[in-house]
């Protein structure tokens, strides 16, 4: 299920709003210029669904931000954990960590979750707007916008990514992150 919390900057404890429901979601995180999307599909897709099969279930979808964004690439980007493969915890451990404190980019970030989940944590006006995309999202984090993003501990989605440029999506990070402060995927997703 999608998710929003959003909690002041100085006081991670402190939930000013946490909702599920999309429309809500929605016109926050227009109100800082953040554009989430659910979009359906008729396709059912299988999950060892490959890349091509995946693109294919959103087509018009994809095609519709493409023109609208100016997007030159797109790809898919997978985690998937392979219980056969004793390497994935650390390579897990890795991938989690590389965009866990906070940055931005010069140009936007556009990230559809065609499954699992990950969550983004926006922080805009004093505020920090962590944004839980599961299956069916579309989120986009307008360039120069200071986030990070958590795929939890056990790391789980894969998702359409869109850019601009092949260098634009470098990450730029801040020296002093409030990251660590606020709570991982795991805490938000934990049954209070
Ligand atoms: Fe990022």
């Amino acid at each position: 299920m999608t998710l929003l919390q959003i909690m002041p900057e100085s006081a991670p404890e402190t939930v000013v709003l946490r909702t599920e429901d999309i429309d809500v979601i929605s016109a926050e995180l227009a109100g800082v210029g953040v554009r989430i999307e659910r979009w359906h599909t008729d396709a059912r897709l299988p999950a060892d669904a490959d890349d091509h099969a995946v693109m294919e279930a959103y087509r018009r979808p994809v095609d519709r931000v493409i023109a609208e964004g100016g997007y030159r690439l797109v790809d898919i980007v997978r985690m998937v954990p392979d219980p056969a493969d004793p390497a994935w915890p650390e390579r897990a451990r890795a991938a989690r960590e590389k965009f866990l404190e906070e940055h931005f980019h010069d140009e936007d970030e556009v990230r559809f979750f065609a499954a699992g989940s990950g969550c983004f944590y926006l922080h805009v006006e004093g505020r920090v707007y962590a944004t839980v995309c599961t299956a069916g999202d579309l989120l986009s984090v307008p360039r120069g916008t200071v986030h990070w993003f958590d795929m939890g501990s056990r790391p789980h989605f894969t998702a359409i990514r869109f850019f601009q440029e092949e260098d634009g999506w470098i990450g730029r990070f801040l020296p002093d992150s409030i990251a660590a402060r606020f709570p991982g995927l795991d805490e938000l997703m934990a049954p209070v």
